[in-house]
């Protein structure tokens, strides 16, 4: 799996802590920045992510700003994204198992590093379970159009 990684400067020192955690867990990604924590607009750092893994080079995104709460309104406005701000473990589960969540958002001011691993793990390790999820995900993009 290759994961395209995002955040804004809110962000910005979880990411790196997360990052850190997919190397061991031996999982690819790519990360689109931002690189410091000078401040930045986090729709400005959401499109490159929601792009990269629309484009299908990408499987999956992670995406984070200060509270996970901006970035994730940002990154739904992209047609095919279903982005999940999780802060707790039984919803990063259930955004794959329910929601097929292809990003999922955290608050690098909000959870703790262990916390966001276990968040990151949960998501990573669950499987979208289809059926009648499937329908309401294709009612979610109808709303789109
Ligand atoms: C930046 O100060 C902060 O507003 C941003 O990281 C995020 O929390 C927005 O939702």
């Amino acid at each position: 799996m290759k994961l395209a990684i995002g955040s804004d400067h809110g962000g910005f020192e979880l990411k790196n802590h997360v990052l850190k955690h997919l190397e061991e867990r031996g999982i690819e990604y790519k990360d689109f920045g931002v690189f410091s924590e000078d401040s930045v607009d986090y729709p400005d750092c959401a499109a490159p992510v929601c792009e990269a893994v629309l484009s299908g080079e990408y499987e999956r995104g992670i995406l984070f700003c200060g509270t996970g709460i901006g970035i994730s309104i940002a990154a739904n406005k992209f047609d095919g994204i279903r982005a999940a701000l999780c802060s707790n473990v039984f919803s990063a589960k259930m955004a794959k198992e329910h929601n097929n969540a292809n990003i999922i958002c955290l608050g690098g001011r909000v959870t703790g590093r262990e916390l966001a691993f276990m968040i990151v793990d949960a998501w990573l390790d669950a499987e979208f379970l289809g059926g009648r999820h499937a329908d309401r995900i294709a009612k979610i993009h109808k709303l789109e159009k």
